[in-house]
């Protein structure tokens, strides 16, 4: 019934409505969507989209996201703005606003978040002279953040933040995680003035559950088998496998793989299962990330009442004052990952 509906909406505004999801999201909104992407995909296509109401199937720091990019004439909505994201929320803009300023203090530091933020970090991000990054581009925004300041820190994203400096080279030695504990009041940035990056101590309660013995164990039973894994995975998970990255070069992976592969895949359980129905002539199996509960908050119930109620009261609104500098940090990345 909710699918019937939403077809009907979807003939009734044709191309003035776009429908865009993330990977995560259910077959069940996928089948509805004019783009499926990973985050970088889903943010760059909101300026080259006409249509006026755009309906963002993915957590609320995408619809936001989304938002700061849009046009005067478009509006972004969200069938759920409950859906949040676990990781975003442990980072909160009042405290990174303390410690980037205790932090700059001593010496320039350069914040660049991970778009899984709050749009009040990426403001700060636009503020203080940094900028966002995805997990396609983090690698490429890393290395930019490093030109632009003493010092980066790299936020909420510890695990992503680690497997993107191993990749740019950056010494352990060279980076450290800081304690956020009792509002930040342990850090002392003269004890923190030798390192290059800061991370924050953030997490992905998806990409939590995979483990380095999991792995192992696997490597031991199947050592023909292929492993995938996001790089929100701890960094020895993705030392060990085969190949990391975002969920579009997951995807990429799987493709290219020969028929008869054995493909064990690191990330929302989601997109594992829609990669197996697409690939029958490959053996793929998850590592076991499971579900997103927040993602799987997005329902064909919700997303229909969602177009019954597509009105500017209903659009997802961004505080006005945090817009100018949350388009700097993100125009900024979408400038530098073009270069
Ligand atoms: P990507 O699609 O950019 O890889 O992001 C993964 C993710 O965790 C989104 O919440
Ligand atoms: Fe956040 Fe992880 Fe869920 Fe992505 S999969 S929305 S990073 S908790």
């Amino acid at each position: 019934m909710h699918s019937k509906n939403i077809q009907l909406f979807k003939d009734k505004f044709g191309s003035n409505l776009a429908i865009l999801a993330h990977h995560y999201q259910s077959d069940a909104i996928v089948e509805h969507a004019d783009l499926v992407g990973d985050s970088l995909q889903l943010a760059a296509a909101i300026p080259e989209l006409e249509a006026e109401y755009i309906v963002f199937c993915g957590v609320d720091f995408m619809a936001e996201t989304a938002a700061v990019l849009a046009g005067p004439r478009q509006k972004i909505f969200s069938p759920d703005l409950g859906a949040t994201c676990v990781m975003a929320d442990m980072a909160p803009d009042y405290l990174v606003n303390n410690i980037l300023q205790k932090l700059n203090h001593h010496q320039r530091v350069i914040p660049l978040a991970y778009v899984n933020s709050s749009i009040g970090v990426k403001a700060l991000c636009g503020e203080y002279g940094g900028s966002v990054c995805t997990s396609s581009n983090a690698s490429k925004m890393l290395t930019w953040a490093l030109t632009q300041g003493d010092q980066v820190l790299f936020l909420p994203d510890q695990n992503l933040g680690r497997n993107v400096s191993a990749r740019c080279n950056i010494p352990d030695s060279m980076t450290q995680t800081i304690d956020i504990r009792k509002k930040g009041s342990n850090i002392n940035p003269a004890n923190l003035a030798s390192k290059k990056i800061l991370f924050w101590p953030g997490v992905c309660a998806v990409h939590f559950r995979l483990k380095a013995g999991n792995v192992m164990e696997i490597m031991h039973k199947s050592p023909e088998a292929l492993i995938v894994v996001h790089p929100e995975s701890h960094p020895h998970v993705v030392d060990m496998a085969h190949a990391s990255g975002s969920t579009s070069k997951i995807i990429s992976f799987v493709e290219q793989a020969v028929p008869g592969s054995t493909i064990y895949i690191g990330t929302e359980d989601n997109l594992v299962l829609r990669l197996k129905q697409k690939h029958p002539d490959k053996n793929i199996l998850p590592l076991g990330a499971g579900y997103c509960s927040n993602m799987a908050k997005i329902t064909p119930e919700l997303l229909s009442s969602c177009l019954e109620n597509l009105s500017s009261d209903n659009a997802v609104q961004v505080n006005p004052s945090l817009i100018s500098n949350a388009n700097k940090a993100v125009e900024t990345m979408l400038r530098v990952t073009a270069s």
